[in-house]
C-alpha cells in the first residue's frame, strides 16, 4: 500500500507559488533561453561569466573543442586566456564585493543532535587562508595533488578550498573507502600530502579513520611511493588527548581557538570511546598545531581557465577507478549556474544537500555551486536514521530548509517507516525537493512529493554524472511540468540524443543509448594520466558523441527517462561500482578460482551485489568462507561494496568462446526463468544447477 498515491500518469504542473520570483518562470522562457544557450553559447555563458571575478579576461571563443575521435584528439577548452581563482570567487568575492561576510555559509550539524556549528563567509575565508598558508608551509605548490580523506566536517571544505586557493589539485576520497582504495587513488594521482582526521561517528559506530589512512600510507611506501606528510584533524580526540596503549599520541599543544569551538557534546564525549590515533612523527602533523600563529591572509594563486581543479575517482568498468579531471573556469560557471537555476536559488534560501562531499554531488552541490551563489547550506555529518528516522525532518525544521536535495535510496529507506515520522515535523519551509544518483521509481517519487513535500514542492529529478560536473537533464521548478520518474529535459547548453545500436540518432519517441552531441562548460577534460582511456570510454563507441553509459527513453512529449546503466556497472545506493572491481577482489582470495558479479534489484539500495564464485578444486563452500569473502571485498573496496549474496557456482555459464554470460547470471540472481536465446551457451546443465542453489535471502 502506497500512502497518498496520486494518479500514476498525471503530469504535475510546475509550482505556481514559485513563479513570481523564479529565474525561469515558464516553459516558454525555458525554451527561449535553451535556444539561446545552444545557438549562441558564447553570448549565453559570456553573460553569466560577468557575475564572476576574472583576473584576466578570456580571448577567442567561449568554447573550443573536438568531440569527434575520427578528427583527432578529443579536447575541450573553455574561456581560454582567462585567469581566475575559484576560491576567490566563492569567498573573497562574496565577502568583499557582495557584502556577504556575515552571512552563514554553513550550518554544520554533527552526527549527534545538538552538536552544531555555524560558519560565516568571512570566517570561512579566514580559515581557508590560514590552511592555505599551512599547505604552503608543508611544501605544497601549484599543480601538486593533495589527497583528502575526511568525514563531513567544515574542515573538509576548508582543506579543499585551501588547495584551490593555492592552485593545488584536490583528490577527495570518500571516508567510507578502504585503505587499499585510498592507496590506489593516492598512487594514481601521485599525491604529495594527505589530509585526514582521527575518526568520526556514523550513528553509534566509531570509524577509526587514522589507522586506515596509516595503512594506506604504508601500502604506498611499500609500493615505492612515500607520501611526505599526513595532516590529521583532531575531530574526536581533541578534548581528551588520550592515546591508545602502545601508540604514541599526537603531541599535545596549547589549544588554538579553532580547536575549542568545534567540540563534541559532553554527553557523547563521556560515554563514547575515543578513537585510536597511532602516530608516526616522521610523517604525521597535527592540523591544530600547524595553524597556531599562522596568518589568515593568503593571496590566491591566479589560475588559467584550463588549469586542473580537482580529480575525483569514479568506478571504471575495467575495475580500475578513473581519475575524472575537472578544470577551473568551466566547472565554476557550470556548477554555479545549475545550482542557481535548478534549485531556483534565492538569497533567503537555506539549502541542504545530504550527499557526502566525497562524491561529485557533494563537490558540485555542497561546496562549489552553493558557495559561488553566496548560499547558506547545512553540512550534515550524520545518518538519516540516527538517532531515529525523523532526523532529516527535524533538521529541515531546525534550520527552516527551503531547498532539499537527496537520493532515491534515502527516500526508499525512510519510506519503509511510513509517513508518521515525517508528519511529526512541519516541513512548512520547504519549497523545492531534489533527487540524484539513480532513477527514482514512481512509488518513491509520489511519497517524496505527497508526504515529504505535502504536495507543494516540485521535485527536480537531476540526471548527471561525476564526468559531467553538473546537472544535464533536469526539470526547473517553476517552469517544467513534471512526470514522476522522468528527468524531463536538458539543462541550458546541453544537447542530448538517443542512438540505436548502429549509432543512428532516433527522432521522436524511442529508446537507446543516451549521448551528448556537444560539450558544456562542466564536462570532464580527461582521465587523469590516461587521455587514451578517456577517449576510449566516452568517445570511441559512437564517434562525435559523448557516451554516458546509460540507457534512455524519450516519450511522445519529448521527456527523457533514464532506464539505467547499459555497461558493466552497478548502482548501489546511488554509488556506481564496477562488477570487475568486485570480481577482482573476490578472486584475490586463495580459495576462489573465478567470480562473476551481477546486480539484483533491492527495495532500498536500488541494486544489490549478487556474486557467483567458483572455488578451486578441493575447497568446500562454507559459511566461514562466505564471511571471509564478504570481508575481503569490504576491506579491499569499502563498505559500500559489501556483497549481499554469495553463491557457490561449481561452474559458470559461458559461451563456447569462454565468455561468462552475465545476462544469464542476472536472470538466475532474479529467479527469472525466461532466459531468452541461450544457443551460444556451452553447457546448459550449469544453468539448471545454479537455479537450484540460488540464494534467496541476503546474508
Ligand atoms: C545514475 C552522480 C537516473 C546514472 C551525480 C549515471 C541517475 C550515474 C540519476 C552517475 C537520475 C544519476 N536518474 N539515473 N536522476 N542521477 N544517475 O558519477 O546511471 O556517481 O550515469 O554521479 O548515476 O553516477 P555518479
Amino acid at each position: 500500500m502506497i500512502p497518498d498515491q496520486g494518479p500514476r500518469d498525471a503530469v504535475v504542473p510546475p509550482a505556481e507559488r514559485l513563479k513570481a520570483r523564479a529565474h525561469v518562470p515558464s516553459m516558454e522562457r525555458y525554451k527561449e533561453l535553451y535556444e539561446r544557450s545552444v545557438g549562441n553559447p558564447d553570448e549565453f555563458w559570456g553573460d553569466i561569466a560577468k557575475d564572476f571575478f576574472w583576473k584576466t579576461k578570456h580571448t577567442g571563443p567561449f568554447m573550443d573543442y573536438n568531440f569527434d575521435v575520427t578528427k583527432g584528439e578529443i579536447f575541450i577548452k573553455c574561456m581560454e586566456g582567462a585567469s581566475t581563482n575559484i576560491c576567490y570567487n566563492l569567498l573573497d568575492h562574496n565577502v568583499l564585493h557582495r557584502k556577504l561576510g556575515d552571512k552563514v555559509a554553513f550550518y554544520w550539524e554533527g552526527n549527534e543532535p545538538g552538536d552544531e556549528l555555524r560558519v560565516t563567509y568571512r570566517e570561512l575565508l579566514q580559515r581557508v587562508c590560514q590552511f592555505s598558508n599551512v599547505l604552503k608551509s608543508q611544501g605544497v605548490k601549484k599543480g601538486d595533488r593533495v589527497s583528502i580523506y575526511m568525514p563531513m566536517v567544515v574542515e573538509l571544505v576548508v582543506a579543499m578550498l585551501a588547495c584551490v586557493r593555492i592552485g593545488a589539485v584536490h583528490s577527495i576520497v570518500f571516508a567510507g573507502f578502504s585503505a587499499d582504495s585510498l592507496c590506489e587513488r593516492i598512487l594514481d594521482s601521485q599525491c604529495s600530502l594527505l589530509v585526514t582526521a582521527d575518526g568520526f561517528y556514523r550513528g553509534d559506530k566509531l570509524i577509526n579513520l587514522k589507522p586506515i589512512a596509516d595503512e594506506a600510507l604504508q601500502k604506498c611506501r611499500d609500493k615505492g611511493f612515500p607520501v611526505s606528510r599526513c595532516i590529521m584533524l583532531k575531530h574526536l580526540s581533541k578534548e581528551t588527548e588520550q592515546a591508545t596503549p602502545g601508540s604514541q599520541s599526537p603531541p599535545a599543544k596549547r589549544p588554538c581557538p579553532d580547536l575549542q569551538q568545534n567540540k563534541q557534546t559532553d554527553r557523547v564525549r563521556k560515554t563514547r570511546p575515543a578513537p585510536q590515533v597511532p602516530w608516526n612523527p616522521d610523517v604525521d602533523v597535527c592540523w591544530h598545531s600547524l595553524l597556531c600563529g599562522v596568518s589568515d591572509e593568503c593571496e590566491p594563486e591566479w589560475c588559467d581557465s584550463e588549469d586542473p581543479l580537482f580529480i575525483l575517482y569514479t568506478s571504471g568498468s575495467t575495475g580500475k577507478p578513473k581519475g575524472v579531471l575537472h578544470t577551473v573556469s568551466g566547472y565554476m560557471l557550470y556548477t554555479a549556474t545549475t545550482f542557481k537555476l535548478v534549485f531556483d536559488y534565492q538569497a533567503d534560501d537555506v539549502y541542504w544537500c545530504t550527499a557526502d562531499i566525497g562524491w561529485i554531488t557533494g563537490h558540485s552541490y555542497i561546496t562549489y555551486g552553493p558557495l559561488a551563489n553566496g548560499a547558506t547550506s547545512v553540512l550534515f555529518e550524520g545518518l538519516p536514521t540516527y538517532p531515529d528516522v525523523g532526523r532529516m525532518w527535524d533538521i529541515v525544521d531546525k534550520y527552516h530548509i527551503t531547498k532539499f536535495y537527496t537520493a532515491p535510496t534515502a527516500i526508499r529507506l525512510l519510506m519503509k517507516y511510513g509517513s508518521e515520522p515525517v508528519h511529526k515535523s512541519s516541513r512548512a519551509s520547504l519549497k523545492v525537493l531534489g533527487t540524484v544518483g539513480e532513477p527514482i521509481n514512481p512509488e518513491a517519487w509520489h511519497w517524496y512529493y505527497n508526504v515529504v513535500g505535502d504536495k507543494r514542492c516540485p521535485i527536480v529529478d537531476t540526471f548527471w554524472q561525476t564526468e559531467t560536473g553538473g546537472h544535464m537533464l533536469t526539470p526547473l521548478p517553476a517552469a517544467t511540468p513534471l512526470k514522476p520518474g522522468s528527468a524531463t529535459f536538458p539543462f541550458f547548453g546541453v544537447v542530448p540524443a538517443i542512438l540505436n545500436e548502429s549509432g543512428e540518432e532516433l527522432e521522436g519517441p524511442g529508446e537507446g543509448y543516451l549521448v551528448f552531441k556537444q560539450p558544456w562548460p562542466g564536462v570532464m577534460r580527461t582521465v587523469y594520466g590516461d587521455h587514451q582511456r578517456f577517449e576510449s570510454i566516452y568517445f570511441n563507441k559512437f564517434p562525435g558523441y559523448y557516451v554516458t553509459g546509460d540507457g534512455c527513453r524519450r516519450d511522445g512529449d519529448g521527456y527523457y527517462w533514464i532506464t539505467g546503466r547499459i555497461d558493466d556497472m552497478l548502482n548501489v545506493s546511488g554509488h556506481l561500482l564496477s562488477t570487475a572491481e568486485v570480481e577482482s577482489s573476490l578472486v584475490e582470495h586463495p580459495a576462489v578460482a573465478e567470480a562473476a558479479v551481477v546486480g539484483r534489484p533491492h527495495a532500498i539500495k536500488g541494486e544489490s551485489l549478487y556474486c557467483f564464485v567458483t572455488l578451486i578444486q578441493g575447497v568446500a563452500f562454507s559459511a566461514a568462507l562466505e564471511a571471509q569473502l564478504r570481508k575481503q571485498v569490504r576491506d579491499k573496496i569499502g563498505a559500500i561494496a559489501t556483497p549481499d549474496f554469495i553463491q557457490n557456482a561449481p561452474a559458470l555459464p559461458k559461451t563456447r568462446s569462454g565468455k561468462i554470460m552475465r545476462r544469464v547470471l542476472r536472470k538466475i540472481a532474479r529467479n527469472e526463468r525466461d532466459l531468452g536465446d541461450i544457443s551460444t551457451l556451452a553447457e546448459s546443465s550449469v544453468v539448471e544447477q545454479l537455479f537450484e542453489n540460488r540464494c534467496s535471502a541476503a546474508i
